[in-house]
C-alpha cells in the first residue's frame, strides 16, 4: 500500500489530508471520527482578535455583510472555553491539533498565542484577515502590517506558525517568498472569503455561507504550483478541495497538505476516510509508492518555461471558445 506520510510544519502526519478549520472541532467524538479515519491532522476553528479587544466605536469591524462591528459577546466560544476544548481535543486523537486565530493587525491579543502553546497546540495557524482603510494608500502598508504579525508572533511562540492567506496581492509571489524569509513555516493558500450580497428590495446588505464546489481548488492549485521549490516554508491548499482527483490535483502541484472543509460539512465526515482509501489505491494503481512521488511532479518548476507555459495555456484557452 502506498505511504501516505507527509512532513507539514515540520510534523510528521500520517495523511495529506487535514481537516480545515471549521466548527467540525468543537465536538471531540467527532475529531476522534476524523483523525479515526486518516486525517493527519487537524486545525481548530479560530479565536477571533475581536474577541480580546473590541474595537473603538466608529471602527469599521472585519465581520463582513454589512454589520458594523463585532462584538465579543457574539462568538460562541470564548478564549478560555477555546483552551479547554483544545485540550480535550488533545486528550482525544493522537494527531497534530493546529490551533487557529484570526487577525487583522499585531496587538497585544498575539500575546495570547503564548497561551495556545502551553495548552499543548501543535501548531497555529494564524488566519489574517485585514481590510485595507482608505488611509493605507500603498500596498507596502498593508503587506507590512502581515508581515508585523507574524514578526510578532515569531517572538512570542517556538510554535511552528503557517500562515492562511488571500490570494489578493499586487504579487503574491513576493510576498509569499518575504512570509518565507521571515519565518513563516507553512502557507495556508487560501482563505476563503464571504462576499456580503445586496437585497435590492429592502436596501439592505446581507450576509449568508455558501459553501465551496469542488473546481474552486484551481485557484490554490496554481499559486501553490508556482510557489513550489521557491519557498521553505510548507504548501496547504485549502478552498474547493471536495474530490480525490482534487487531493491528488494539489499534491501535484505541489501541496504538502489538501485541507478539507466544505466537503465534510455537505457529505458528513466519514468521507474523509473514503477519500483516504481511494487516494491509496489511486497511488498503488498508477505505480506511485508514495505520496512524495507524486508531490510537485506538476508544479511550475517541473516545466522548462513556465511563463511561457502559463500565457500560452491562457491564449489556448481563450481562443478555444470561439
Ligand atoms: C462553517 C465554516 C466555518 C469556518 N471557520 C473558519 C475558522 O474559524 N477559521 C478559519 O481560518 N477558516 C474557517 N473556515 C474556512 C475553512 O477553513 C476553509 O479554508 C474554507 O472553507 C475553504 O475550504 P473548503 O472549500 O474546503 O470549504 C470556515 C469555513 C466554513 C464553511
Amino acid at each position: 500500500m502506498a505511504s501516505l506520510d507527509t512532513e507539514y510544519l515540520g510534523l510528521s502526519l500520517e495523511s495529506p489530508l487535514v481537516v480545515a478549520a471549521s466548527p467540525l472541532l468543537r465536538d471531540a467524538d467527532t475529531a476522534r471520527h476524523l483523525a479515526d479515519g486518516g486525517a493527519g491532522a487537524l486545525v481548530m476553528f479560530s479565536l477571533f482578535e475581536e474577541q480580546f479587544a473590541p474595537r473603538p466605536p466608529g471602527r469599521t469591524g472585519n465581520g463582513g455583510g454589512g454589520s458594523a462591528r463585532v462584538e465579543p459577546d457574539e462568538f460562541l466560544i470564548r478564549p478560555h472555553g477555546y483552551i479547554e476544548q483544545l485540550q480535550r481535543l488533545k486528550e482525544t486523537v493522537d494527531v497534530p491539533v493546529i490551533a487557529s486565530l484570526n487577525i487583522s493587525r499585531a496587538g497585544s491579543w498575539l500575546g495570547y498565542a503564548s497561551n495556545l502553546e502551553r495548552a499543548g497546540a501543535d501548531a497555529l495557524e494564524i488566519n489574517i484577515y485585514h481590510v485595507a482603510s482608505p488611509a493605507e494608500a500603498s500596498s507596502e502598508s498593508v503587506e507590512e502590517t502581515y508581515l508585523e504579525i507574524l514578526r510578532e508572533l515569531k517572538s512570542c511562540v517556538s510554535l511552528p506558525i503557517a500562515l492562511k492567506l488571500t490570494p489578493y496581492f499586487t504579487s503574491f509571489l513576493s510576498l509569499a517568498m518575504e512570509f518565507d524569509r521571515q519565518g513563516a513555516d507553512g502557507l495556508v493558500l487560501f482563505n476563503r472569503f464571504y462576499q456580503p450580497d445586496i437585497d435590492i428590495e429592502n436596501l439592505r446588505l446581507t450576509s449568508d455561507l455558501q459553501l465551496s464546489t469542488s473546481g474552486e481548488s484551481r485557484l490554490a492549485q496554481r499559486w501553490i504550483a508556482m510557489l513550489k521549490g521557491r519557498v521553505a516554508a510548507s504548501l496547504a491548499a485549502t478552498g474547493g478541495v471536495h474530490t480525490t482527483e482534487d487531493v491528488i490535483k494539489v499534491l501535484m502541484a505541489g501541496a504538502d497538505v489538501a485541507m478539507l472543509c466544505s466537503v465534510l460539512l455537505k457529505h458528513g465526515v466519514e468521507r474523509l476516510a473514503s477519500i483516504k482509501t481511494e487516494l491509496e489505491q489511486w497511488l498503488d494503481s498508477h505505480g506511485y509508492p508514495s505520496v512524495d512521488a507524486v508531490r510537485g511532479i506538476m508544479s511550475e518548476g517541473s516545466f522548462p518555461d513556465p511563463e511561457r507555459v502559463e500565457r500560452a495555456g491562457y491564449a489556448k484557452v481563450i481562443n478555444r471558445y470561439w
